[in-house]
C-alpha cells in the first residue's frame, strides 16, 4: 500500500542484499565491455523532448505515450526513456571520432508505463552503441558480445530471436505491401491497429492482440517485401552468429517498437519473465539529429528483467554479499580509543571493520558483531593493551585465542 516511505509507483529503492548482485552485474558488464573495447559514456538524464521524438520517432508507443516531459521555459524537456537517442546526440557532436565509436552506459530509464511485474516507471539498462556504417559482421560481434555479458552473469535459458528492418529504401514497399494484405482484414482488427494500418503498419504486426495475431499469421511477412540485399544482410549477419556458436532462431515477426532500427533487430527473452518476456532488445540503426544521419548498432538489457531472470537460476544479492569483516570489541575507555586507530589502520588496507562508538557491555558488543555478519571478533580491554595482545574470536567456529596485536594486523 502507498504510503509516504514508499518510492513512486512503479520505482524502486535499491539495497542490500539485492544490491551486491547489481554491483557483480555492473562489474562484470565492465569487464566484458573492455573487452571488446567499449568506454564508458554517462549522458544526463534529462534532454530536449526533439533528441528522443527525432530518433525514436513521433507515432511511437515511447514517445507519445510514455515521455516523462515538461517545460520548464524555452524548450519542451523529457527524461531519457532509453539510452540510444542521448549517446548519439552525444557521438554527433564529437565529429569524425563519434562515427567510429564504442560506447557502454549503465544508467536509468524513464517511461510512464502500467506497471506491473518486470515493467517499471524508472528502470535501468546496461546498453552499449558501437557507431559505423553497417556491417553484418558488426551487428554479429555485438549480438556475441551480448551472449558473452549474459554468459558472464552466469544466466542460463535465454532465446535470441532476430529480424531485419531492411534498408530504408526498403521502407516504402514493405509499408504499401503490409497495408495492401492486411486491408481485407481491416474491420477485424482491434481499434489500435485499424489506426496503425496508416499510421505505422509495423506495429500491426507485434500487436499482443490475438485476433490481430492470427490475421497476421495469414498475410506475408515484412522480410517478403524488402530487396534480395536486404534479405541477404540478414542472411549475413545469423551465418557470422553461428560461426561463433551462437544459436538465434529468425522471426519474421519480430519489429521492435522504436523507428531508427535498419536492417538487423534482435530480442532476447526469459521464461522466467512472464508476460513482459524481453530482456533485451537491440538493432542496427541510423538516426539524424542534425542534417547527416548517424550509423551505429547496439543493445540494451533492462537491469530489473534481468534480475528476475538471474533469480530464477537461483542466482540471488546473498551470493554476493561483501566479506563480513572483522568487528572490534572494547572493554573500557582506553580500548575504545584504541580501538579506534586500529578500525582506521584495517580500514586503510580495505577491511571491512565495525565497532561501537560508545561503552556498552561485552554481551551488547557481541549481540552487535554477530548482527554484523562479522567473520572475526577482537576483543581488547585494559589487560590486552598493556600486553599488545588481542583475542581474537573465529565466529563460524567459536574458538578464540590470544595473539600479539602487530601480528593480528599483519596477517589481516
Ligand atoms: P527496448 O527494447 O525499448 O530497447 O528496451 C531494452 C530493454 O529495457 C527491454 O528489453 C527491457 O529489458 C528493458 N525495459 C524496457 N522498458 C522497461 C520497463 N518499463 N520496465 C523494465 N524494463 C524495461 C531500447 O531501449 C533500445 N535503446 C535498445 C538499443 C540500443 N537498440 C540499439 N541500441
Amino acid at each position: 500500500m502507498a504510503n509516504e516511505f514508499q518510492p513512486l509507483q512503479g520505482m524502486s529503492d535499491i539495497y542490500a542484499p539485492e544490491i551486491y548482485l547489481w554491483r557483480m552485474m555492473e562489474e562484470r558488464a565492465r569487464a566484458v565491455f573492455n573487452a571488446y573495447g567499449y568506454d564508458e559514456l554517462r549522458t544526463p538524464s534529462l534532454e530536449k523532448l526533439s533528441v528522443f521524438k527525432r530518433s525514436i520517432g513521433d507515432t511511437t508507443d515511447v514517445v507519445k505515450k510514455e515521455m516523462y516531459s515538461f517545460k520548464p521555459s524555452k524548450h519542451e524537456l523529457a527524461l531519457r526513456p532509453e539510452g540510444t537517442a542521448g549517446t548519439i546526440r552525444h557521438l554527433a557532436g564529437r565529429g569524425e571520432e563519434g562515427l567510429n565509436a564504442r560506447v557502454f552506459y549503465i544508467a536509468p530509464m524513464f517511461r510512464y508505463e502500467r506497471p506491473q511485474a518486470g515493467r517499471k516507471r524508472q528502470f535501468h539498462q546496461v546498453g552499449v552503441e558501437a557507431t559505423g556504417e553497417a556491417n553484418p559482421l558488426a551487428d554479429a560481434e555485438c549480438i556475441a558480445m551480448q551472449k558473452n555479458l549474459l554468459d558472464a552473469w552466469g544466466l542460463t535459458g535465454s532465446k535470441i530471436q532476430i529480424s531485419t528492418r531492411g534498408e530504408p529504401s526498403d521502407r516504402k514497399p514493405v509499408a504499401e505491401g503490409l497495408r495492401a494484405a492486411l486491408r481485407p482484414f481491416e474491420n477485424e482488427l482491434c481499434e489500435d491497429c485499424q489506426r496503425r494500418i496508416d499510421e505505422n503498419v509495423l506495429r500491426v504486426i507485434d500487436c499482443k492482440n490475438e485476433s490481430c495475431g492470427k490475421i497476421v499469421d495469414q498475410i506475408p511477412s515484412a522480410i517478403e517485401f524488402m530487396s534480395p540485399a536486404s534479405r541477404d544482410y540478414l542472411d549475413q549477419v545469423v551465418e557470422a552468429l553461428s560461426a561463433m556458436d551462437i544459436e538465434v532462431t529468425v522471426n519474421p515477426k519480430l519489429i521492435r517498437g522504436l523507428d531508427y532500427y535498419v536492417h538487423t533487430v534482435w530480442e532476447i527473452s526469459h521464461s522466467a519473465l512472464g508476460a513482459q518476456d524481453a530482456l533485451a532488445g537491440g538493432g542496427r540503426y541510423e538516426i539524424a539529429l542534425g542534417k547527416k544521419g548517424i550509423p551505429g548498432v547496439g543493445f540494451a538489457i533492462g537491469f530489473e528483467r534481468a534480475i528476475m531472470a538471474l533469480n530464477a537460476c537461483g542466482i540471488t544479492g546473498e551470493q554476493f554479499a561483501p566479506d563480513g569483516g572483522i568487528w572490534l570489541v572494547s572493554l573500557g575507555e582506553a580500548a575504545l580509543k584504541e580501538n579506534m586507530k586500529l578500525a582506521r589502520e584495517l580500514r586503510a588496507k580495505g577491511i571491512r571493520c565495525g565497532m561501537e562508538l560508545e561503552a556498552k557491555s561485552m554481551k551488547a558488543q557481541m549481540r552487535k558483531a554477530s548482527r554484523s555478519g562479522a567473520n572475526t571478533v577482537v576483543i581488547r580491554g585494559d589487560e590486552e593493551l598493556e600486553k599488545g595482545i588481542a583475542v581474537v574470536k573465529d565466529m563460524a567456529e567459536g574458538s578464540q585465542q590470544e595473539i600479539s596485536l602487530e601480528e593480528f594486523v599483519r596477517d589481516a
